[in-house]
């Protein structure tokens, strides 16, 4: 049989270690990198006050690690987002916190969905991340 540089059988024989180091290296920084969005939004919006890994400021800025919110009504994060939150609003958590969360109007859909799957990921919630449809019509049903 005559040789003809590379053969196919060559190329297939050597490519597949490569093609597999590869995946493995998208795989482990796709996983790696998820949500990068959403974290920084995070940080540009909410980390100033509720502090970088949620974990607030005594009696002035609640935890939202510990926020019950975000675990099990997702969904209500929408609007308190977009609207803020004041004292005398009954989603409030701690009533001894006396300062209002300001309100976010110039967050789109996507960056608010991005925002709340962030938080969902990075608490562990056990609930499906919530979809853009959902935020889309909360925003329109937002008082
Ligand atoms: C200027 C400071 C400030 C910023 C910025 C801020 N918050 Fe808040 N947030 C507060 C305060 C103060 C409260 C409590 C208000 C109250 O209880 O009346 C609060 C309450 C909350 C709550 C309700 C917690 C609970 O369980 O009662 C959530 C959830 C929340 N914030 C999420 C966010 C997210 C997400 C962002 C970023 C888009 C953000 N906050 C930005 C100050 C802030």
């Amino acid at each position: 049989m005559e040789k003809k540089g590379i053969s196919l059988k060559t190329i297939i024989l050597f490519s597949w270690p490569v093609l597999l180091i590869l995946g493995l290296l998208i795989w482990r920084f796709s996983s790696k990198g998820e949500n990068r969005a959403g974290k920084k939004l995070y940080q540009m919006y909410c980390s100033n006050c509720h502090m970088e890994k949620g974990e607030g400021l005594r009696n002035l800025i609640p935890s939202l690690e510990n926020s019950s919110l975000i675990d099990q009504s997702p969904e209500k994060l929408v609007c308190l987002i977009r609207n803020g939150l004041d004292p005398e609003n009954p989603t409030a958590q701690n009533p001894n916190i006396k300062l209002v969360m300001p309100a976010h109007p110039t967050l789109t859909a996507n960056e608010i969905t991005s925002l709340i799957q962030y938080l969902q990921q990075s608490w562990d919630s056990q609930k499906p991340l919530i979809s853009f449809q959902t935020v889309e019509n909360e925003i329109n049903n937002c008082p």
